[in-house]
């Protein structure tokens, strides 16, 4: 598997990436809606194909995940995007890489604090205030629950 910056050339495969796993290419997390077709992104690549995706943004010394999807899980593409992710942000001279995922999203939460992330915020609420900017946003998410709140993961580079 490589691991790569996104080009033109991905748009497609991109955003086939999005439509599939969050219905299109807008992101909506702590208040902001970002179109994910428009971030810096690293791609997956095996056998020429996209295996999976991770969208960012730098500001200042953070890098923020916005997305990342491995649409075939438990094949370790997860971790070498996150990986990448974060040497990318160390080059960059970035302190922290940060992200937020939801109450629901059990597997992402072991995911990520298998690697090394830190639960550092808890925001009751946020994703029903999401769910006014992206109404799409189901009422109910992973396993049935009631998807209602953001997560703030980080990890000290
Ligand atoms: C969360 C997500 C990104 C994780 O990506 P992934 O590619 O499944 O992750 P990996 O395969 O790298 O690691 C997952 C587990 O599979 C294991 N694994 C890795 N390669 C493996 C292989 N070849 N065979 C079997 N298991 C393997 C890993 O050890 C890991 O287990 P661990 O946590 O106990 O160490 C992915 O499940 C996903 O896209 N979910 C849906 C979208 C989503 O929720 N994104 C996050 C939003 S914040």
């Amino acid at each position: 598997m490589n691991v790569r910056p996104a080009t033109a050339a991905d748009s497609t495969a991109i955003s086939a990436i999005l439509t599939e796993a969050w219905g299109g290419h807008i992101a909506v997390a702590h208040g902001t809606a970002y179109d994910a077709t428009a971030l810096p992104a690293l791609v997956a690549e095996e056998d020429g194909r996209i295996v999976g995706l991770l969208t960012y943004t730098i500001e200042g010394d953070e890098l923020e995940v916005v997305t990342l999807d491995a649409p075939i899980p438990q094949l370790g593409v997860g971790s070498e995007l996150l990986s990448a992710a974060a040497d990318l942000a160390r080059a960059a001279g970035c302190r922290r890489l940060w992200l937020i995922t939801t109450n629901d999203n059990l597997d992402a939460l072991r995911f990520y604090q298998r690697r090394g992330m830190r639960i550092v915020a808890v925001s009751p609420g946020a994703v029903d205030h999401s769910r006014t900017l992206k109404p799409t946003i189901p009422e109910t998410g992973a396993y049935g629950i009631p998807l209602h709140d953001e997560l703030t993961l980080e990890l000290l580079l």
